[in-house]
């Protein structure tokens, strides 16, 4: 399951999570690893949501306070849906899902046994982030592999 931050201005249009140009980079990186969102086998699925389910006004990022406000319902998301691996992308997601002020880079590749679920957790880069710094997508792909990997030792 991979939890974004909020939906933008593309995502708000359709209804949809991560269908601007971030979730375009988003499937592309999850392709690499044979992930898709359309597959339904759970070794190669892709869940993904956002911590907010609206963007704040302004497109401003959002709070901390605006982030755990919407824990619970992210939380009880995952319960339902049931992932094997959860992966936070960018600073709003890891932050809240990790009670945490430490920041995506430092973060980013550690895995985190997150008690709140039971689940291995993930931070990594966001899609949006990379698409500004594409000399950070080497990062990304590090983080990547290890999701491929945790995967491939559940089968
Ligand atoms: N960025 C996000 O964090 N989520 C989306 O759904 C789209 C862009």
């Amino acid at each position: 399951m991979v939890i974004g931050e909020a939906p933008g201005q593309e995502e708000d249009r359709q209804g949809k999570p991560f269908v601007g140009r971030a979730g375009q980079l988003l499937d592309r990186m999850l392709a690499a690893i044979g992930i898709s969102r359309t597959e339904t086998d759970p070794a190669k699925a892709a869940y993904i949501t956002n911590i907010l389910p609206w963007r704040p006004v302004g497109n401003r990022t959002p709070t901390p306070e605006e982030a755990a406000l919407f824990l619970p319902f992210v939380l009880r998301h995952i319960a339902l849906a049931k992932p094997r691996i959860v992966l936070t992308m960018g600073n709003t997601p890891t932050k809240a899902m990790l009670d945490s002020t430490t920041g995506i880079r430092r973060m980013r590749g550690r895995w985190t046994d997150h008690a709140a679920t039971g689940l291995p957790l993930l931070p990594t880069f966001h899609p949006a982030y990379l698409l500004r710094q594409p000399a950070e997508k080497k990062f990304a792909w590090q983080d990547l592999i290890q999701v491929r990997k945790a995967l491939d030792g559940m089968e």
